[in-house]
């Protein structure tokens, strides 16, 4: 079992990587091996607009530090992306990986796409801002969980929002059945780490990456 975390934020002891890293203990507790890419650490570009991934679908003809990882997305078992927001949207890093994923999406007859990812994978997305209203970027939020996962047909096992003063964790961004739960957190309440409830959801956020 592998999992694949992408990271968004540059910073490694701020609160996406705190979360984020619980998360991926968690999957690792249930049996995964995991490999964290920090985004901001990377030698990465961004898309190049070539549009050669329209004739070859499934190859990003930008050969850089995320080439290996966009590869290994395909035989991953799940994945999840975390990011901070930064100027009302998400942070400018996890931008450039979605981008890149374009040539992930396959041309197909009809509308929409077609996915270059296999089918069966899973997706879980942890997002920070220093705003207290977890819902403010919820456009945002469902763009990162439909473009990076949903669309390539990835199963959606949750989210952590992690606000100015509150956290909200959910079953699944944009699913009907979300099932969300409000964590009083932020700095009021201590730094995230300290939260032994927002860690627990991540731990098992984690262990949702991993299907029995
Ligand atoms: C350049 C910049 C822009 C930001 N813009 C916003 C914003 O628009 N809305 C918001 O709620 N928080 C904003 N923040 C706050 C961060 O989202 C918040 O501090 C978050 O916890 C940072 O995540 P990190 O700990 O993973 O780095 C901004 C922070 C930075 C550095």
């Amino acid at each position: 079992m592998q999992i694949i975390g992408f990271n968004g934020s540059p910073r490694k002891s701020g609160n996406t990587s705190t979360i984020l890293g619980a998360v991926l203990k968690g999957a690792e507790e249930a049996g995964a091996e995991t490999t964290e890419v920090r985004i901001h650490d990377i030698n990465m570009k961004g898309c190049m607009g070539c549009l050669s991934c329209r004739t070859k679908p499934g190859v990003c003809a930008q050969k850089d530090d995320l080439s290996p990882f966009l590869e290994a997305i395909k035989t991953a078992d799940g994945i999840v992306m975390g990011a901070p927001i930064y100027m009302f949207r998400m942070a400018g890093q996890i931008k450039l990986l979605v981008d890149r994923m374009y040539s992930l999406y396959t041309p197909k007859e009809g509308p929409g796409y077609g996915s270059a990812v296999p089918p069966g994978k899973t997706f879980a997305m942890v997002i920070s801002q220093g705003a207290d209203n977890t819902d403010q970027y919820l456009r945002s939020a469902r763009w990162l969980a439909g473009m990076g996962g949903t669309g390539f047909g990835m199963e959606d096992v949750g989210y952590i929002i992690q606000g100015g003063n509150a956290t909200t964790v959910g079953t699944g961004m944009g699913r009907d059945d979300d099932a969300t739960k409000v964590i009083k957190s932020g700095s009021a309440a201590g730094p995230i780490k300290d939260n032994a409830e927002v860690m627990a959801e991540a731990l098992a956020l984690g262990r949702r990456l991993i299907k029995k």
